[in-house]
């Protein structure tokens, strides 16, 4: 059997990594197909370098574009590689419009199609990252949902038994993969003149919030409020399309350090040492949960309500002061929440279902 795994964003090879691995020990013929959405050293090598991934047979080089020329571009793309290759799998991780493109195309190809993490649901069809992930559900052979809610969705949506799987989450493993490793790393917070404990780590890059200028400036004002009240630091990884779009609108902000992306061992170590963690998103919600770090989530939805049902995770959306009140409420929340998303063994689970062929 051959398996492509087609990736394209900095979340999905991340969350790929796991199972990478467990298609390389188990010495899988596979190959990874890289859309090239991601582009930028520190938003893609640096992941395939730290985390020693085999590098893609391909990488399209589809780069940044509308949402449009992007998945169409992909879509010509990962057709011409599935043609020439003879695989019986396609694996997809999440929501980007990589994900989107790897499933669309090779279900029109009559190749069985994997979707990992499926079933989440923000229902704000706003969100571009909700009409990938429901169209990709719904063109999917094997739907690996990380949680029993988000099975319970795509039953709802009517979605045959058969294919749903509840492996966990991906995130789980690659966190437990990499933690322990990052203690022992260069020291992030030393570099940043940071104290654990001490500061607070923000990430905010999804379009709704940093395309919007009233959004954007208004969570910036927030940030700057808790950075204030609090007397501590705001750190803030700042990805490319919000540094962009910070210059476009001209924002100012106070008491907040942009900083470059960073990888993964260094940022695993600054959200396992922060006080709080403000962020919209996903795969940071998760690992703050993970990692018992209380989280804010700047956004009005969350498709991880798991999170939200547990206390480790609340909606503050943009507005300053809401911003604020719930990094105050979180503070005094006891962290003693279960990890809803599994045990870490979700990437042997996704490779092992798929080489037993249970369904398809
Ligand atoms: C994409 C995903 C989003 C995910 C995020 C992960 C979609 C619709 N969105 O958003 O769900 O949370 O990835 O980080 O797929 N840019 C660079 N270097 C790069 C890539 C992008 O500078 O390597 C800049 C460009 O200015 C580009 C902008 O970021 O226009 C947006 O990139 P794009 O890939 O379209 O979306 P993301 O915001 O990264
Ligand atoms: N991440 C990272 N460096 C950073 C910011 C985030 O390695 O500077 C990692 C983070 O640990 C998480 C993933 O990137 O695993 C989340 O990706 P992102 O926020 O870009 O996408 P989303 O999860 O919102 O789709």
């Amino acid at each position: 059997m051959q398996i492509a795994i087609v990736l394209g964003t900095r979340p999905e090879i991340i969350k790929m990594s796991p199972v990478i691995r467990e298609c390389r020990s188990k010495k899988l013929d596979y190959f990874i197909l890289h859309t090239g959405q991601h582009y930028s050293y520190n938003l893609d090598k640096v992941f395939f370098e730290q985390l020693d991934l085999p590098q893609p047979k391909y990488n399209l080089g589809v780069g940044s574009g509308t949402h449009a020329e992007e998945t169409a571009k992909m879509l010509i793309g990962i057709s011409e590689v599935l043609l020439q290759e003879s695989c019986d799998i396609v694996l997809v991780q999440g929501d980007t419009n990589s994900v989107l493109a790897g499933a669309l195309t090779a279900s029109k190809l009559h190749i069985k199609v994997g979707h990992v993490e499926a079933g989440l649901r923000s229902y704000d069809r706003q969100m571009p990252e909700e009409i990938n992930r429901t169209l990709t559900d719904h063109c999917s052979d094997y739907l690996f949902a990380p949680t029993d809610k988000a099975k319970s969705i795509l039953l709802g949506e009517g979605i045959s038994q058969d294919k749903i799987f509840v492996t966990g989450n991906t995130i789980v493993d690659a966190v437990y993969q990499n933690v322990e490793i990052a203690k022992g790393r260069g020291d992030i917070l030393a570099d940043h003149k940071l104290t654990a404990g001490r500061y607070c780590l923000v990430t905010l890059h999804r379009q709704e919030n940093v395309d919007n200028r009233a959004r954007f400036a208004s969570a910036l004002e927030g940030l700057s409020m808790v950075s204030a009240e609090l007397h501590m630091p705001v750190v803030y990884p700042i990805h490319p399309r919000s540094r962009k779009m910070m210059n476009h609108f001209n924002l100012k902000y106070e008491g907040i350090e942009l900083i470059e992306p960073i990888d993964f061992l260094s940022f695993l170590q600054l959200e396992a040492n922060a006080r709080v963690i403000l962020t919209d998103s996903g795969g940071v919600q998760e690992e703050s949960c993970i990692l018992k770090i209380p989280c804010v989530t700047l956004r009005d939805s969350t498709e991880r309500p798991e999170t939200i049902e547990i206390g480790a995770n609340v909606l503050a959306g943009t507005s300053p002061q809401k911003i604020l009140t719930c990094v105050q409420e979180m503070l005094v929340r006891k962290n003693n929440w279960r990890n809803p998303f599994g045990d870490g063994k979700a990437g042997k689970r996704i490779v092992k279902i798929i080489m037993e062929g249970k369904h398809g």
